[in-house]
């Protein structure tokens, strides 16, 4: 009989957890299709996508994004692939995408970018791959549309080592392009698939392998394309970089693969590369109060709080996957659609041991024990009872909003993941309470909506206004519609001055103190009660890095 460490590391050897992030319709909807009808978890194109509408009809708010065709949430799929348990994170696809996106980069080990070779890098893409460049995340690349006419394979590669700043390795290299499109050949086995147009099931084998570029029927198939096959082979031996998996496992490279998502072409290949090369479960961060003495009275998770705000840090260490104790950190709340019930998901990522259906679990930042008896794992078509998640693994926690982002579960020891950090909002609002009565009910609302993460809340420390920071601008129209919806509060927006948000963080106290006093106008504490600095214009920002070197000016604070 296999013993429970083995079969641990048996299962976390196994998991690929990844995001899927890509600039709006450069194909990421269509390639995630096409990934779960090669897993065999769904059998029919359209599927994901005719989800992604039922599920926008379940609320009003929802209903104001599918009319505009968008999508703010986040999903997640699990589903198997051979003998691989694959977790597929979606990110929203919308340029007003929100904090959430961002932050599911940081549940993920691994990354896979969508291009569209007619476009090449577009502005959110890379936003999204700062946060992948901020924790070194392992990214494959798929230049989608070859179909189309668009940029040439070394422009579009060009374009993504200028702007995301990494350096592209093809594994497979296409040929032609739009309508004279004629298929990939791999660089590493030299085999050369001939493109043939598939829009509907699952792919069948009914490619035309050729072997090697001296193949005299690559002149046959290809024509004259074949010489210029032959010349760009050529090239990249002299001039390519070659692949290497520590660099790829590092975020140094990004192996590139060429293909049309629509047409099922070199999707097969990236995802048979992807689970052979993407990393399984990785350790994590955190702090481990365990590691040092408390002081009387004091619990290790008021020492991890303490210590998130201070500057001088507790000892953390690197939990791995294979340690038999569970644990697991929240890093999304997304409410239900049933407003009725006012219930949220929070979305745990497993980072350590096993968990069972019903297992007991202590919830650190409470030090409340909670049965997860309703836990629910995310399948590609349906949300399913879980009856047990290994590392890598995404579980669904129902609750009533007594879950918060970066929370930690664990059995007994009271860990505190870190890297599940809030990122500085880029545009904000100031909100204006048309009924004075409700000034409850809009606090309330705010901060309970401002837990769920996709919008911040700063509180100024001269006034008592509500200023609302987001890194869409969309969601100041969804809290609108929700504060309505859910709360009865009728609000609206004025413009504020704020340009920027930073958190300040002083390691001299007389500078810091100095700096408080000049800059108390511009000073709030956002809903985690942590002091931020709202500038009102770039310059300001810059006068005030200069003038106090001894305080730091952070975009990201940790969740405590
Ligand atoms: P997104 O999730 O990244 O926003 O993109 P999505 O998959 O929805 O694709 C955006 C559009 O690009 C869709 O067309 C899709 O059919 C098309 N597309 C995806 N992959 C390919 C490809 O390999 N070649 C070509 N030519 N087109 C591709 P649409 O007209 O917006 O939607 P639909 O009516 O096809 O659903």
């Amino acid at each position: 009989m296999i013993s429970d460490q083995k079969l641990l590391e048996k299962e976390i050897a196994r998991r690929r957890t990844f995001a899927i992030i890509s600039h709006p319709d450069a194909g990421k909807t269509t390639l995630t299709e096409k990934l779960l009808l090669f897993g065999g978890a769904i059998q029919m194109a359209g599927t994901v996508k005719a989800r992604k509408a039922a599920r926008h009809a379940t609320s009003d708010w929802m209903a104001m994004e599918r009319e505009r065709g968008i999508s703010v949430t986040t999903s997640v799929m699990h589903f198997s692939y051979g003998d691989c348990e694959i977790n597929l994170l979606d990110t929203p696809g919308h340029q007003d995408f929100s904090e959430d996106t961002y932050r599911v980069l940081t549940a993920v080990d691994s990354a896979l970018l969508v291009i569209d070779s007619a476009k090449g890098v577009e502005t959110q893409t890379k936003k999204l791959m700062d946060v992948c460049r901020m924790r070194s995340t392992p990214i494959m690349t798929f230049i989608n549309k070859l179909d189309r006419e668009g940029l040439t394979p070394l422009e579009v590669m060009a374009d993504i080592e200028d702007h995301l700043g990494i350096a592209c390795v093809p594994l497979t290299w296409p040929v032609g392009m739009g309508s004279s499109f004629k298929g990939v050949y791999d660089l590493r086995t030299d085999e050369l698939r001939l493109f043939s147009a598939q829009h509907g099931g699952r792919r069948v084998e009914d490619k035309v392998v050729l072997k090697g570029s001296d193949d005299p029927r690559l002149d046959e198939y290809l024509g004259d394309a074949a010489v210029k096959l032959r010349e760009d082979l050529e090239l990249l031996l002299m001039a390519g970089t070659p692949f290497s998996l520590e660099k790829y496992l590092a975020a140094e490279q990004t192996p590139v693969f060429f293909g049309s998502a629509i047409n099922n072409f070199g999707v097969q290949e990236l995802l048979d590369t992807f689970v052979r090369m993407a990393p399984a479960p990785q350790p994590r961060p955190a702090i481990d109060p365990s590691l040092t003495a408390l002081t009387a009275g004091q619990t290790g998770v008021q020492k991890a709080q303490d210590n998130a705000q201070s500057a001088d840090p507790l000892p953390t260490r690197l939990v791995h996957p294979a340690e038999a104790e569970f644990s697991g950190v929240i890093f999304k709340i997304q409410a239900n659609m049933d407003k009725a019930h006012r219930d949220r998901m929070a979305f745990l990522r497993v980072c350590s041991g096993c968990f069972s259906r019903g297992m007991k679990v202590r919830h650190h930042r409470t030090g409340k024990d909670f049965n997860l008896n309703n836990a629910t794992i995310f399948m590609a078509q349906d949300r399913s009872g879980v009856e047990e998640a290994w590392p890598g693994d995404i579980i669904g926690l129902p609750n009533h909003g007594t879950i918060k982002i970066g929370d930690t579960f664990t059995e007994k020891t009271p860990l505190k993941f870190t890297g599940i950090p809030s990122f500085a909002p880029e545009h904000f609002r100031r909100v204006r309470l048309r009924d004075p009565l409700k000034n409850k009910q809009l606090r309330k609302g705010l901060e309970q909506l401002a837990e769920e993460g996709a919008v911040q809340l700063f509180r100024p420390l001269i006034n008592n206004d509500y200023i609302l920071g987001a890194v869409g601008v969309l969601q100041f129209e969804v809290i609108i519609a929700r504060l309505a919806d859910e709360y009865s509060v009728d609000a609206g927006y004025e413009a504020t001055s704020t340009h920027c948000a930073r958190w300040v963080i002083g390691n001299d106290k007389a500078q810091f103190d100095d700096f408080k006093d000049y800059y108390n106008n511009d000073l709030a504490l956002d809903a985690e009660g942590a002091l931020a600095y709202l500038a009102p214009s770039p310059w300001k920002l810059e006068s005030a890095q200069e003038r106090y070197p001894k305080v730091e000016f952070r975009t990201t604070r940790e969740i405590s």
